[in-house]
């Protein structure tokens, strides 16, 4: 059997998000990155080392083999960027930051242009729209007559661990508390390692330390306590079923992120589902989830089914 053909993305618009796109991109066996078009005004910028074979462009038109596009630019620049591109007949992807009403009209307005020009594409797929809105949706589907609460925070305040950053194999440390829903407090450490300390042992050592011993206190290993301190967001989804009959189900979703790195790996995954529909216009929520795993939709399947 021939290996399946690299699906050619064109990456438009060079800030967070399509940086991030550009390099997952590059990292994948499946996908090729075709293109990258910017302003004119950005076009002579220096790109990183790992791309700089690739073609940067100031036109879709100027690209060549463009199987999707991939929309980072502003939400107020989607709309006219996704009619240029739809017109030479290319998939779109874009991850505008529209909601509930606003999502719906922009999902209509670029449904018309895609079904005029025969293709397809996929709107509102980033974080938040996108994956936040399918766990949203999932929370409601099995807790019909619920409510639910978004809270939105700006990360955790970590401070240092004198205590977990003396032991031996641990290269720095940094302890956060945070507030669990039902109000008890849990610390979290974070810890940096040297290279071959052994992680399980550091885990359990700090666990086991009198200072956290009679706290809630998970230890997580991570590489670079610096980019850990970098990112700044974080969201809990809360959502409460109705009292009754069927029991108080109560669904809990917390999450610490870079919304520009998700919303990129949504988009990824969104442009490998789109040779898959039909034309027209989509939201995440109506593309099936083995389609965005693309060739290793399989391989997904019996992981985590
Ligand atoms: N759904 C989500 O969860 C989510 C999360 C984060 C971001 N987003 C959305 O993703 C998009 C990109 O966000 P970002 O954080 O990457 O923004 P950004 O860092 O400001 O990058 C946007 C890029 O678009 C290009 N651009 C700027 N003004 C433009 C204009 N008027 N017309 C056409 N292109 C223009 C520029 O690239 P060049 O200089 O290369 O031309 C700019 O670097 C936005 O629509 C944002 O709302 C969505």
């Amino acid at each position: 059997m021939s290996p399946v053909k690299p699906l050619r993305l064109a990456v438009v618009g060079f800030g967070r998000v399509g940086q991030v796109c550009a390099e997952l991109i590059s990292l994948s066996h499946d996908l090729s990155l075709a293109a990258i078009v910017r302003r004119a005004a950005s076009a002579g910028g220096k790109l990183p080392e790992t791309l700089r074979s690739i073609p940067v462009t100031t036109h879709i038109g100027q690209a060549r083999d463009v199987d999707v596009a991939l929309l980072c630019v502003p939400t107020n620049a989607v709309m006219e960027t996704a009619y240029q591109i739809l017109q030479h007949g290319i998939p779109i992807v874009d991850c505008a930051t529209l909601h509930g009403e606003a999502l719906h009209a922009h999902k209509n307005a670029i449904h018309k242009v895609a079904l005029h020009h025969r293709a397809q594409a996929i709107v509102g797929a980033g974080w938040d729209p996108g994956a936040l809105s399918v766990f949203r949706s999932w929370f409601a589907l099995l807790t019909p007559g619920g409510s639910t609460e978004t809270r939105h925070h700006t990360g955790i305040s970590l401070r240092h661990t004198t205590m977990a950053r003396s032991m031996v194999g641990v290269k720095d440390a940094l302890c956060a508390e945070v507030r669990a829903t039902d109000g008890r407090l849990q610390r979290y450490v974070y810890v940096e390692l040297e290279q071959g300390a052994d992680a399980d042992r550091i885990t359990q050592a700090v666990r086991a330390d009198p200072l956290f011993l009679r706290e809630n206190t998970q230890v997580f290993p991570v590489e670079s306590l610096a980019e850990l301190e970098q990112e700044g967001r974080g969201v809990v989804l809360d959502r409460r079923g109705p009292p009754g009959r069927f029991g108080h189900h109560h669904l809990l979703l917390e999450a610490r992120l870079d919304d520009a790195v998700l919303t990129a790996q949504v988009m990824v995954a969104a442009a490998r589902a789109l040779p898959q529909l039909n034309p027209g216009a989509y939201v995440l929520t109506e593309i099936p989830l083995s389609a965005m795993w693309g060739e290793k939709a399989e391989k997904a399947q019996q992981d985590w089914l």
